[in-house]
């Protein structure tokens, strides 16, 4: 698994999004993305960008 640390919100929502809607092909990404909405991960995004990544 890829770390996150470090990632703008923007490159974390966007790779979300890129993995939901199958522009960018993964093995595990497509369904987990597939699981939040734009908002959701939006927030998920902002949320590591300010420091919250494992
Ligand atoms: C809300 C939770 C998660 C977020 C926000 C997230 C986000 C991301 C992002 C932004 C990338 C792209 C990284 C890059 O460009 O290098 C990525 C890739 C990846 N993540 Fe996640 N991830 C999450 C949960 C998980 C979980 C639970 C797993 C494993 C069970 C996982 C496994 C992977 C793998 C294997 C990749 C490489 C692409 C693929 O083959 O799917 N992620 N993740």
């Amino acid at each position: 698994m890829p770390s996150l640390a470090g990632r703008s919100a923007e490159e974390v929502a966007g790779a979300l999004a890129a993995f939901r809607s199958g522009a960018r092909p993964a093995t595990v990404m497509t369904r987990i993305a597939k699981g939040f909405s734009e908002d959701e991960s939006r927030a998920i995004a902002d949320y590591l960008a300010a420091g919250g990544a494992p």
